[in-house]
C-alpha cells in the first residue's frame, strides 16, 4: 500500500484505556462483518470493493461515459445518496472556475432553479443521467419529467433515447419501466447496497467517468483502504475503527455534536456527503451524534465564538491536507502600503496551516476535543481511501450504538407523507 490517510488524537492515558476496552467490542462487530452474522447483513454489498461490480458492468459504464462526453452538458438528476458523493468528489478534483460538463439538478422544489436551468439549457446540447434507487422520489422525479419533456420538444424519440441513462433498482418498476419503454440505457444499483453506501456503483462511477476521471484506479485505491482496515486488528493501527471508537467514547461523555471542519475549500462539499452518511445511519432510536460542518477560515469569522465559548457538548474533526501541492507566495511590495511585507515570501498554504494550528490550539484550550484526519493531498487516490474509511467507520459506529445503519425510517415517512399531502 502507498501512503495512507492518518488519524491523530489527543491521546491521554484515560482515552487510551477506554479505547483498549472498546477494542474488543469493535472486533466483535468486525468479525460479524466477515462471517455475515449480523441481522442487517443483507446490505453489506458495499463492503468488498472488488466484488461490487463485474468487469462487464465496468466496461459498460466506461462506454456510456465515453458516449456522453460528446454532449456539451450532462445533467445528473438525483438526491441524497444518489448524488452527494459524486458531487463531493467532482468539487474536490475539478479546478476552481471550471466550466463544468456535469450539472447536478436534483435537490429542491425551487421553481426559480428549475426555470433558470431550462432557460440555460435552451441552446445547449445536453444529455441526462437520472439516478433514483426507489425510482419514486419526488424531487428528482419532477426534475426529470420537466427536462425529459424539454428533450422531447427538441429531438426525435430515437435521438432522446440516446441522450438519457437511468440508474435504479432492478425491482422498482416506475423508473425502470419508463426507461425500458423509452429505450433508455439502464444501470442497476445492486440489491445488497444501501442508498448512501452506493458510492462504488454506477451511481457515482458514471458521472465521474463522464467527467474523465479514472474510475478503475479509484476502485483500486479504495480497495487499498479496505485491505488496510481488514488487516489491522489493532485499533490503534486501524484509522476507521479508531475514529468510530473515539466518537463513541466522546458521545458517552456527553459530546453529542461533531463538527467536521476543514481549511480546504475543495473539501467543503465533502462534509455534505459525510453529514448524510453519519446523520442517516446513526440518528435513530433516540441515539445520536449530530453531524455539523464548518468551512474555515471563512467560518472563523462567524462561528469561532460559538465553538470556543458556546455549548460544551461538541467536538471537532479536522480534515487536513498535509502537502503543499499549489505554491502561491505573498509578493514583496516596495511601498508596503498595506503593511503586509512582514509575511512576504511565505506561501498561502503556510498561512492557512498556521490558522489551522492556532484554531486547534484555541479550541483545545476551551475543552473542545480534537480529532485530526490527515490526507497527504487531494487526489483520486486519497479521496477513494477517505470515502472507504468513512463508510467503514460509520458502519461500525452505528453498530456500537446498536442501531441499523441501513435504514432511514424518518426520510421514508417524509416521502410518504409528502405524497399523501400533495395528492389531496
Ligand atoms: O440515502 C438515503 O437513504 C436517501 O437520502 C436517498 O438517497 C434519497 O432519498 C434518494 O432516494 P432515491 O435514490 O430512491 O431517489
Amino acid at each position: 500500500m502507498h501512503k495512507s490517510i492518518k488519524l491523530e488524537l489527543d491521546m491521554g492515558d484515560e482515552l487510551f484505556s477506554q479505547l483498549k476496552t472498546l477494542e474488543q467490542e469493535i472486533l466483535l462487530q468486525d468479525e460479524k462483518l466477515y462471517k455475515k452474522t449480523w441481522a442487517w447483513n443483507v446490505f453489506l454489498g458495499w463492503y468488498d470493493v472488488e466484488n461490487i461490480l463485474s468487469q462487464e458492468e465496468l466496461q459498460k459504464i466506461k462506454a456510456t461515459a465515453e458516449y456522453f462526453q460528446r454532449f456539451e452538458k450532462v445533467i445528473v438528476i438525483g438526491i441524497g445518496g444518489s448524488y452527494l458523493w459524486a458531487k463531493a468528489l467532482l468539487e474536490a478534483l475539478k479546478p476552481n472556475f471550471w466550466d463544468e460538463k456535469i450539472i447536478f439538478a436534483w435537490f429542491q422544489l425551487d421553481s426559480s432553479y428549475l426555470k433558470d436551468l431550462l432557460k440555460y439549457l435552451a441552446k445547449k446540447d445536453y444529455g441526462i443521467v437520472v439516478i433514483s434507487k426507489s425510482g419514486t422520489t419526488l424531487e428528482p422525479a419532477l426534475t426529470f419529467r420537466m427536462l425529459l419533456q424539454d428533450l422531447y420538444s427538441k429531438y426525435s424519440k430515437q435521438e432522446v433515447s440516446k441522450r438519457v441513462v437511468a440508474i435504479t433498482d432492478k425491482n422498482k418498476w416506475i423508473l425502470k419501466d419508463l426507461a425500458t419503454k423509452n429505450g433508455f440505457e439502464t444501470f442497476v444499483i445492486p440489491d445488497d447496497v444501501w442508498w448512501r453506501y452506493s458510492v462504488f456503483t454506477p451511481v457515482w462511477l458514471l458521472p465521474i467517468a463522464i467527467a474523465w476521471y479514472d474510475i478503475e484506479k479509484m476502485l483500486l485505491w479504495a480497495k487499498d483502504m479496505q485491505q488496510h482496515i481488514d488487516e489491522n486488528k489493532d485499533i490503534f493501527k486501524n484509522p476507521a475503527y479508531l475514529y468510530a471508537g473515539v466518537r463513541n467514547i466522546l458521545l458517552n461523555n456527553e459530546k453529542n455534536i461533531e463538527i467536521l471542519a476543514t481549511f480546504e475549500k475543495k473539501l467543503s462539499f465533502l462534509s455534505e456527503w459525510w453529514k448524510q452518511l453519519f446523520g442517516e445511519s446513526e440518528g435513530k432510536d433516540g441515539k445520536w451524534i449530530f453531524p455539523a460542518s464548518l468551512n474555515y477560515s471563512t467560518d472563523l469569522h462567524s462561528m469561532w465564538q460559538f465553538v470556543q465559548d458556546g455549548s460544551r457538548n461538541l467536538f471537532e474533526t479536522f480534515l487536513i491536507v498535509e502537502n503543499e501541492s499549489v505554491k502561491l507566495e505573498i509578493p514583496f511590495l516596495e511601498n508596503d502600503e498595506d503593511n503586509l511585507n512582514f509575511i512576504s515570501g511565505k506561501t498561502l498554504k503556510f498561512i492557512n496551516h498556521s490558522a489551522l494550528n492556532w484554531t486547534i490550539q484555541a479550541h483545545r484550550e476551551w475543552w473542545v476535543p480534537i480529532i485530526k484526519i490527515i490526507i497527504p493531498e487531494i487526489n483520486e487516490y486519497y479521496l477513494g481511501q477517505l470515502l472507504y474509511f468513512f463508510q467503514r467507520a460509520c458502519w461500525v459506529s452505528a453498530y456500537l450504538l446498536w442501531v441499523n445503519p441501513f435504514n432511514q425510517p424518518g426520510v421514508e415517512s417524509y416521502k410518504k407523507y409528502m405524497m399523501e399531502c400533495i395528492k389531496k
